[in-house]
Order: C-alpha cells, then sequence, then structure tokens
C-alpha cells in the first residue's frame, strides 16, 4: 500500500491545472450505457474509481479505450444486466448503473452497497424511484433485481436532496414511455454535466439548473460527446491548502461559479480571491486567519465533502469554530487522526467543534475515506517535521496526482509504494 512522506512548511505558489470533475464522470460513463453507439467523454479525470466504473461497465459488454483525457464508450454489445457486489462495495457509484440498464434493457440486477465508513449510506431513494417508473423490484441475496417491459414516466418528489438517485432516475427516465416529473431534483453541478450530456444523446429533459426536471421519455438515444466539468471539489482543496501554507496560487480549468459557497467561506476565513469565470488565484500571503462557522448543505451550499478539509484549515487557524454536517452526520473519521497531529477538535452531535492551535506536529495517520485523507494531507503541509498519510489508495479514488500537482506548487511530498506500514 503506498503512503506519503510529507515535509511540512512550504508555502505553495504557482498555477496549476483542475482535473475534470470524479462525480460528474462516474455518471456520465453510465449514461453511455443508454445507446447502442459509441459516447466520448472529454476531460475525465485518471482515478481509481473511474478505472473502476471502466472495469464495471466492460464488464457488462461495453467497450471501453482511454487516450489522454479522452474516454470512450462503445455500449452496442451490453449482455451483462449484473453488478456484482465486489464493484458495488469498492464503489457505491456503482449503482448508477441500475438505471441505464433497466430502461434500455428491462432488466438489471445490483448489490446493494451496504454501509460505509461514515455510517450507513441507504439506497432505497435509487429503488423507490424505479418502483414509482412501475419497475417490479425485489431484494434477494443482498441485490436489487429489477425487472420492467418498458418503464413509465412519473411524478417523483424527493423528501431530501440526493445526487445519486437524481441520477439514477434520470437515466431511467429518459427512455420511459410519457413524462416524469422530478421534484426536490439535486441541483449539483455534477447532474447538470450528466442533463446535458443525456439531452446531447436525444433525450429531453428541461428545467436544468432548477430543483424541478421535467423529462419526455425518448424511444431511444444516441452516443455523444460531453465536455466533464473541472472538478469543484479538488479546486477547493487545492485553494485550502494555499490558505493553510500562506500561499499564491492560480487554478485553471475551474469554474468558478460552482465553487462560490467555498469561495465565500475562504473569504471570511482572510483570503484574498480573484475571479474569473474559467480561473481563480488566491493570495493568503498575508492572512490574518479568522475561524469560520461551516454547515454543509446540498448545492449550492457549503459540499459535504470539503467538510474535512475545513476542519483541517480550522484547526490551525486562532479562536473556534463550528462545522456540522447535515449530509452524513457521522463523517468525521479524520477527528481522531488531526487529533494526533495536535489539533483540538471535539465532535458533539453531528458537528466539529474546532479550536485552533498553533501548531500541529507530523506523526503517523491514516484514514479511512477520500476526504478524510486530504484533510491529513493538507494538515501535513503545515505541521512541523515529517507527516506520514498511510493508506493513500483512498485519495487515489478521487484526486489525480494529488501529491504531483501539490509538489509542483512548492510541496514536499513524496510518495513511497509497497510499504507495510
Ligand atoms: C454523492 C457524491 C458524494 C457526495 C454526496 C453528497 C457521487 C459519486 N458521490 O453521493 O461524493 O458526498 O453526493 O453531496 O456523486 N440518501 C438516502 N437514501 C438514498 C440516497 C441518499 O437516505 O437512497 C441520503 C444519504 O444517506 C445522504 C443524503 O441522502 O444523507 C444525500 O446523499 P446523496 O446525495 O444521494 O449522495 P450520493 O449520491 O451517494
Amino acid at each position: 500500500m503506498d503512503k506519503f512522506i510529507i515535509h511540512g512548511g512550504n508555502a505553495l505558489s504557482g498555477k496549476i491545472q483542475v482535473s475534470g470533475a470524479k462525480n460528474a464522470t462516474l455518471a456520465l460513463m453510465p449514461a453511455a450505457l443508454l445507446a447502442s453507439g459509441t459516447s466520448k467523454l472529454l476531460n475525465t479525470p485518471r482515478l481509481n474509481d473511474v478505472h473502476t466504473m471502466i472495469k464495471l461497465i466492460s464488464h457488462l459488454g461495453a467497450e471501453c479505450s482511454f487516450e489522454g483525457d479522452e474516454l470512450t464508450i462503445n455500449a452496442s454489445n451490453i449482455s451483462q444486466f449484473e453488478a456484482p457486489y465486489e464493484a458495488v462495495k469498492k464503489m457505491r457509484a456503482s449503482i448508477y448503473v441500475l438505471g441505464p440498464l433497466l430502461a434500455r434493457f428491462g432488466e438489471a440486477k445490483v448489490s446493494l452497497p451496504g454501509g460505509c465508513a461514515w455510517g450507513p449510506r441507504p439506497v432505497d431513494l435509487h429503488i423507490q424511484s424505479m418502483k414509482r417508473l412501475g419497475a417490479q423490484i425485489e431484494i434477494e441475496n443482498g441485490y436489487i433485481i429489477a425487472k420492467a417491459k418498458r418503464l413509465k414516466g412519473a411524478t417523483i418528489s424527493f423528501d431530501r436532496s440526493t445526487v445519486g438517485a437524481t441520477g439514477n432516475l434520470l437515466m431511467a427516465a429518459v427512455l420511459a414511455k410519457g413524462t416524469t416529473i422530478i421534484n426536490n431534483a439535486s441541483m449539483e453541478p455534477e447532474i447538470t454535466n450528466l442533463i446535458e450530456f443525456l439531452n446531447m444523446m436525444g433525450a429531453k429533459i428541461f428545467g436544468i439548473n432548477s430543483s424541478i426536471l421535467e423529462i419526455e421519455g425518448v424511444d431511444e438515444l444516441t452516443g455523444a460527446q460531453i465536455d466533464t466539468i473541472p472538478d469543484r471539489i479538488e479546486a477547493a482543496t487545492l485553494l485550502t491548502a494555499a490558505v493553510m501554507t500562506k500561499g499564491i496560487i492560480t487554478l485553471d480549468n475551474c469554474s468558478s461559479i460552482h465553487l462560490l459557497s467555498p469561495i465565500a467561506k475562504l473569504e471570511d476565513a482572510g483570503a484574498v480571491l480573484s475571479i474569473q469565470k474559467n480561473s481563480v488565484s488566491i493570495d493568503a500571503s498575508q492572512i490574518d486567519l479568522q475561524s469560520v462557522d461551516v454547515a454543509t448543505s446540498p448545492f449550492p451550499g457549503f459540499p459535504t465533502d470539503m467538510q474535512a478539509q475545513w476542519i483541517s484549515l480550522m484547526s490551525v487557524t486562532p479562536g473556534v469554530s463550528t462545522i456540522t454536517d447535515t449530509i452524513y452526520l457521522d463523517r468525521f473519521s479524520h477527528v481522531p487522526e488531526l487529533n494526533r497531529l495536535g489539533a483540538n477538535i471535539t465532535i458533539k452531535e453531528n458537528s466539529a467543534i474546532v479550536r485552533g492551535v498553533a501548531k500541529l506536529n507530523g506523526t503517523k495517520v491514516m484514514s479511512t475515506d477520500l476526504r478524510a485523507s486530504a484533510s491529513l494531507v493538507l494538515a501535513g503541509l503545515v505541521a512541523t517535521g515529517l507527516t506520514e498519510v498511510l493508506r493513500v489508495y483512498h485519495l487515489d479514488r478521487g484526486y489525480e496526482g494529488l501529491e504531483k500537482k501539490l509538489n509542483s506548487l512548492g510541496a514536499n511530498i513524496e510518495r513511497v509504494t509497497g510499504s507495510e506500514y
């Protein structure tokens, strides 16, 4: 297993390109299964999760080729309809094949994902949505077994905003007979990217960028080509790293409109930002850091995928701040590890109360999920001495060469491959 050895203390400086968005790609790839023919996904990040999805859709019969950042998917010969436990256990987004398989082939068998590192993450809303479209669903031996002759349009009102169930429902409803209305649809940019792609494939989805979507089902779709949006979580993580190290950096290939909430919080913390449509610069060289409370919420609110990194920033910011996660109430596996680095954080229900400390001290740390691991890397950038972040395969799931990007901005991170400890 790989680990990072981080020599902390360097201020970041320079310019870097943001990669394509993981969460957009993981929805676009299964969407390509909806059409017989070839789709091209541009600006696709080379991430372990993307390779896991390639493996899954190849198992279903898709032909995938990945050159540079262009991922080509030919879904003409799909012959399997099952997402096995091994795929779903490794990556929950595997459940995205449910909607497309059911809509195009009338059958799908997808393993239930089970729990995850930060508690239960149910898929009941995915299942209910498919039932509302007329699918027959049985749960047998840990699998969702779904069947339908042809799905029928329906009105679905989500009790809570859900990215995954909105995406799955969209991918099913585009080939259903009649009209589907989704109320309280997720408005995350990755879902907007998916809607754009589906419409390019010939779908009729109206209401883009709103929480009420109307889908007029069509009989078939064709392959299409789309630019994957930039990864807003990678961008916000890099901006936070710049603030923690009192650096000056510019991010290119970056959609500032997707970052309004993290940018506002970084400004509240004292950073100076200059914002263009496709690039964001940050100057924290003279920063007088201020503590800032944050509560996560669905887009356009502050993303839960930035909660851990924000706690890391606040742990070295004078004063007391409260960071509340309203989406994943237990998502705090990074807290004990940050405390091992010398942070002073306590958890109360779904909030972290962070008392800023003057310095963190490097040691060995490890976390069990992607964004938690990112928060430990950020902490390592400012800790005195050496910080070892173990099991960075979590990071490799969702950040494209994070250590290479940070090193190109002046950080000192060494990847040690195959280390037992
Ligand atoms: C997606 C993102 C993930 C992000 C999350 C919230 C992908 C691949 N992953 O995950 O990075 O952290 O959005 O922004 O895009 N819920 C239910 N029942 C369901 C589905 C969800 O109760 O059937 C709950 C979840 O437990 C959670 C909330 O709804 O509390 C939002 O989850 P959801 O938006 O669906 O997250 P994911 O799509 O799994």
